[in-house]
This record gives structure tokens, C-alpha cells and sequence, in this order.
């Protein structure tokens, strides 16, 4: 099959318009590039639920806050397209902010309250900027299905909750996070790390199993947190932002009195690379 490349939303209109004639499912994969065996398990995830798959390759500047890392976040658009080339994938739309953003917008989504907390509080205003991306995104591609790594927790049960408040007639499917040999999560920001860094944030990955390990919620905090207390006296540090034990669905923390399935999930700074990193876990009775 062969891979259309779309860089402006009239590209993607007419890509998409064959496809749609002929009543075919198509699922979309939203990316910013600098794919990774991660991406490529959510594409092969994607051609599962539908006849063709889009992948969107855009980073979102209002995702971005001030001193993050947006101009030098990688890009790597030659290869993200080999690689979906190699994976089937029908369309890649990869259009610039201008096209994507009228200069005069206004509106966006407002992830509400759930945008504010975890994450949210390292990073005001990202959930916005991921849900209104996304939300132009189900617009433009109109896909019957879209696919999210379970990497990025949070951003997946705010994109399940927008779907559900907002009506979007798009199923979400998750995918789940890949990891190095070592534990390490695949991310396109590892590659910023020193060999020296990237041992101490295998620490990260470590106090998930650690924790995971355990069964309630006390014991399960306690163990990933000295974990992650030992890699805060590493050199380089460690530096923790957050580790709770979430409601999957609502990114609340969970009390000693919940049952059934939470997301211990965990964001570090390791030199000026910041990392983030979950795991599921079914608590004991
Ligand atoms: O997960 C990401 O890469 C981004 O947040 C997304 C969903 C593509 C929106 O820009």
C-alpha cells in the first residue's frame, strides 16, 4: 500500500476522501514523530481495529510550556516516515502549526479539573493543549478508532474522559508501554540522557516493579518510594516530581479502602531530561 504524505489540512481532505467513499474503518495514531518501537507497536495495535491507519506526526507548540523542551524536542520526520512506510500505514498527516491553527483561534478544550492535578500541576495548561490537538485531530481525520500508549496514563484517561463529556464518535484503545531489556520505558525524550543519566532513571521502572510487588496501597508506596529515595543520592540525582497510586480513570489517589485496578505512576527529573513512567496494578482484597 502506498504511504501518502499530507501536510496541510486540504492534503488530508482529499487523502481521506477515497477512503471514506468507500465506508472503509480507518484508525488514527497521534504522534509528535521521533518514532520509536513504542509508536510502531501502537500502528501494528491500530491495523487491528481498521482497514487503514493515519498517523498524525505534529508537535503540538500548545502542549508546551514555557522552558520545556519544545525547540529541542527531536525531529526526525525521514525516518518516522520510513518507518510507517514500513508498517503500512496509509496517510501520514504532518501539517505546521500555521495550517493546523488559525493565527486568530480562540477556542480550545478545557481539561477541567482533571487537567490540574498530578501531571497537571508540573505542567499547567499541557492537558488543554493535548486535548484540544487531539479533539482537531478526531475533526480533521475523523477516524473510527484511535490509538494512545498507556505510557502516558493520564493524557489517555483525559482523552477517554473528553470522549465521554464531548460525545466524540471515536472507540479509544490503549496500548501498552514498551520497555528497554533494562526496565527503561521507551520514550523519544530518552534519548537526551547521558549513559550516566540514563542509569539512575532506570530507577523510575524499578519502583513501579518494586511497588507492584505489594498489594495495598501503603505498602506499595513505601517500597517504590525508597527506591526512588536511594536514586535522589545518586549521582546524577534523581529528582522526583510525583509518585501516586491513582484511580485509572480519574487520576485521584486511591485510599487503603480501594479495590480492584490503580495506576502507580511516577514523573522524575534526571538532569534537565524529565521523565514519566506507570504501571497498572490489581490491589489485594
Ligand atoms: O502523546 C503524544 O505524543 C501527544 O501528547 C499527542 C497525543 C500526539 C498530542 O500532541
Amino acid at each position: 500500500m502506498d504511504l501518502t504524505v499530507a501536510g496541510t489540512r486540504a492534503e488530508l481532505a482529499e487523502a481521506m476522501k477515497a477512503r471514506e467513499h468507500a465506508g472503509d474503518r480507518v484508525a488514527l495514531v497521534p504522534t509528535m514523530g521521533a518514532l520509536h518501537e513504542g509508536h510502531r507497536s501502537l500502528i501494528r495495535l491500530a491495523h487491528e481495529h481498521a482497514d487503514h491507519v493515519v498517523v498524525s506526526v505534529f508537535v503540538n507548540p500548545l502542549q508546551f510550556g514555557p522552558g520545556e523542551d519544545f525547540s529541542r524536542y527531536p525531529r526526525t520526520f525521514e525516518a518516522d516516515l520510513a518507518a510507517c512506510a514500513e508498517e503500512n500505514v496509509s496517510v501520514v498527516f504532518a501539517p505546521s502549526a500555521d495550517d493546523l491553527y488559525l493565527p486568530d483561534r480562540q477556542v480550545g478544550v478545557s481539561a477541567g479539573h482533571m487537567g490540574t492535578i498530578v501531571e497537571g500541576t508540573f505542567r499547567p495548561d499541557h492537558f488543554d493543549g493535548v486535548l484540544t490537538v487531539v479533539l482537531k485531530l478526531f475533526n480533521l481525520v475523523r477516524p473510527d478508532v484511535a490509538v494512545f500508549g498507556q505510557k502516558d496514563a493520564q493524557q489517555l484517561a483525559l482523552i477517554r474522559r473528553m470522549v465521554a463529556d464531548l460525545n466524540v464518535p471515536v472507540s479509544v484503545v490503549a496500548g501498552p508501554t514498551l520497555r528497554e531489556p533494562d526496565g527503561l520505558a521507551l520514550s523519544s525524550r530518552n534519548r537526551y540522557l547521558s549513559p550516566e543519566e540514563r542509569t539512575t532513571a532506570l530507577a523510575l521502572s524499578r519502583a513501579l516493579r518494586e511497588g507492584a510487588a505489594y498489594g495495598t496501597p501503603r505498602d506499595i508506596l513505601r517500597a517504590a518510594g525508597a527506591v526512588l529515595d536511594g536514586a535522589a543520592r545518586a549521582e546524577p540525582p534523581l529528582v522526583l516530581d510525583y509518585l501516586v497510586l491513582a484511580d485509572p480513570a480519574t487520576f485521584t489517589d486511591v485510599g487503603d479502602d480501594h479495590r480492584g485496578e490503580a495506576v502507580l505512576a511516577v514523573a522524575a527529573r534526571v538532569g534537565t531530561t524529565r521523565l514519566i513512567d506507570n504501571v497498572v496494578i490489581r490491589l489485594r482484597a
